[in-house]
């Protein structure tokens, strides 16, 4: 059993609020670091992407795990790139991979510059793909973007464009077991182009449904995780955890 712990939505902004909750978050999945295999991050590291949330994003994403991170659309990729990957052009899309044993867990940059909603530009879709056709096994891939609406109306409006781009790269890959997410603020689970399909809770605030409350953000819920588990047979089970 591979076992991943994904957080998502942090928006370190400099509050004590926000950077409570996102050291509790740590805190939970480290201190049960022993059961874990790999921590993944993806995006919404920051709220407004300056050099200075950026900086407190990285001190507090701190784990003996190996640690996988890709950006939302609160960050920026040259900011994201100074202070995570020094060495890396500035404007290059934060696509990172992991593999462990049979297991391969890729993020995938959907950020588009400017923008709130998501794309994977072509030197991404690129990179997917080499990667999916190099990997030994199973791969579960992450970004930030759903590729799919969630019955959420101002979160659709601002999904991954073109979704399409995704779903034919998987169309030439059936090792992704599955595909995982944030932005949405809530934990939930659907399917996209035949392929479960996961998203985190947000560790700063949930997003509520039409039908919870006139406000679109939740402050009251608690952060959250997920685990998913990656079963020999490549079945994927994921629980979620609220962190008080
Ligand atoms: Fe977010
Ligand atoms: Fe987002």
């Amino acid at each position: 059993m591979f076992v991943i712990a994904q957080l998502s939505d942090l928006h370190a902004n400099g509050t004590h609020r926000n950077r409570g909750r996102i050291e509790a978050a740590l805190d939970y999945v480290n201190s049960r670091a022993d059961g874990i295999d790999a921590l993944l991050v993806t995006g919404d590291l920051t709220d407004h992407a300056s050099p200075e949330e950026m900086a407190e994003a990285r001190k507090l994403i701190h784990s003996p795990l190996p640690t996988l991170v890709t950006i939302g659309n609160h960050d920026a990729r040259p900011s994201f790139n100074a202070v995570f990957r020094p060495d890396v052009e500035p404007t290059s899309p934060v696509n990172v991979a992991l593999t462990v044993g049979d297991v391969t867990l890729l993020a995938v940059d959907s950020s588009l510059p400017g923008e709130r909603s998501g794309f994977l530009d072509d030197e991404t879709i690129l990179w997917l793909d080499h990667e999916l056709a190099a990997a030994p096994g199973k791969v579960v891939v992450s970004f930030h973007h759903p590729p799919v609406t969630l019955g959420m109306p101002m979160m659709d409006s601002i999904m991954m464009q073109q979704p399409d781009r995704l779903a034919a790269v998987l169309d030439d890959h059936p090792n992704v077991v599955a595909l995982v997410c944030g932005h949405a603020h809530t934990p939930a689970v659907t399917t996209f182009h035949g392929r479960p399909l996961c998203l985190a809770p947000g560790v700063a605030s949930t997003l509520n449904l039409p039908f919870e409350g006139t406000e679109v953000v939740n402050k009251n819920q608690p952060a959250g995780v997920a685990f998913h588990l990656v079963d020999d047979d490549g079945r994927v089970i994921t629980h979620f955890r609220a962190i008080p």
